[in-house]
Parts: structure tokens; sequence; C-alpha cells
């Protein structure tokens, strides 16, 4: 299979167009048939979960609502590892069934400022579900309701994955080769 380079670094192919599908349709349809009757408000993690998002709603054949909130590591000195919400949603969660849309989990940090984030708004329920999660990585303790794949602790780009900015727009997912 072919690799990729971004800004000198070597990328090997990892994961195709139809094996992404399969997972993001596995998702959707199993996520479908636990919410019968319900119209859940989908929220995408921008900018990372695009795609994944993108796709995951057109297999969602149920009626539901969209919205996004984007996310970022605060890189200050005093507080290394702060996640910083730079758009947060405008919709009243009040007795709504929310479901949040992760890329990828990977130490948990950005999945803990969710959940910070949207619980106490008055949701009837909110389930997060992660395209991937890193095996090794995530030691968290807070709850991801669906999973597409645990895939190894290795740096992943494609399919609304970026490295330094470049690759979200792959098709296909590449994990970059170790160094010998
Ligand atoms: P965490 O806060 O350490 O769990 O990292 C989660 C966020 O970092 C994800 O929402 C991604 O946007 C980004 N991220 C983590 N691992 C990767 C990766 O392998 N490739 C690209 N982005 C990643
Ligand atoms: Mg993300």
């Amino acid at each position: 299979m072919k690799s990729i380079e971004l800004l000198g670094k070597t990328f090997e192919h990892y994961l195709g167009e139809s094996e992404i599908q399969s997972l993001v349709q596995g998702v959707a349809r199993g996520l479908q048939s636990e919410l019968q009757g319900e119209t859940p408000l989908f929220i995408g993690v921008l900018n990372g979960a695009i795609m994944f998002f993108a796709d995951f709603i057109r297999y969602y054949e149920s009626a539901c609502e969209i919205s996004f909130v984007r996310l970022a590591s605060y890189e200050g000195v005093k507080s290394k590892g702060e996640i910083k919400t730079l758009l947060d949603i405008d919709e009243d969660l009040t007795n709504r069934t929310v479901v949040i849309l992760e890329d990828v989990v990977d130490s948990g940090k950005t999945l803990q400022r969710i959940w910070e984030l949207f619980t106490d708004r008055g949701a009837k329920s909110v389930r997060v579900i992660a395209l991937f999660v890193k095996s090794g990585a995530y030691e968290g303790t807070l709850p991801i309701s669906r999973i597409g794949r645990v895939i190894p602790n290795r740096f992943v780009v494609g399919y609304g994955l970026d490295y330094n900015g470049l690759g979200r727009n792959l098709r296909a997912i590449y994990q970059l080769r170790e160094e010998m």
C-alpha cells in the first residue's frame, strides 16, 4: 500500500475508505436502533471529526439535529494540557438526547473537557462516541458509549485527522512510520 509524506515525515497506509465506512456505518446503525423514537442532537468536535460526522449522519437514517463545538489544547506555561473551548453550541440542551462525536481519544484530556462542557446543562442523556480510541493511551474512566475501533498507540492522519494542520483531506488513514 502506498505511503505519504507530510512535512518530512512518512505515514503508511493503515485503513482504506471502505474499512472506514464500515466502521462508521456500524456505529451509526447501532446507535440508531438504541435511540428509536428519539431525536438526538449530534455534536461534532471540530476540526478532527468533520469527515466522521458527515458520514455518520448520512448512515443515521432517523430524525436528528446537528451542532458543533471546537476545542483546542491550551499551550500556556502554567496550564499545560488544559483544553480551551473556541466555539460552543447555542442550542438549549434541556431534555435533549445529546451525542458527541469525537475523532480519536488519546490521553482522554479532550474527553474530560467534553464531559465538563455537557454535564449540568439539563440534557436527558449525554453519550460520547469516538471513531478511534488509542490502546494503552487512554486510561481515563469517563464513558465512551461506542467506539469505531481501538487502534495502536501511533499517530494517525487522514479522514479529518491532521499532522500540523495537514492531511485532513486524505480519504484513507495513515500511520506514522516508526523510526528504525
Ligand atoms: P487527547 O486529548 O489526548 O485524548 O487527544 C484528543 C485530540 O487530539 C483528538 O480530538 C485529536 O484531535 C487529537 N489527536 C489525538 N491523537 C491524534 C492522532 O493520532 N492524529 C491526529 N490527531 C490526534
Ligand atoms: Mg479532535
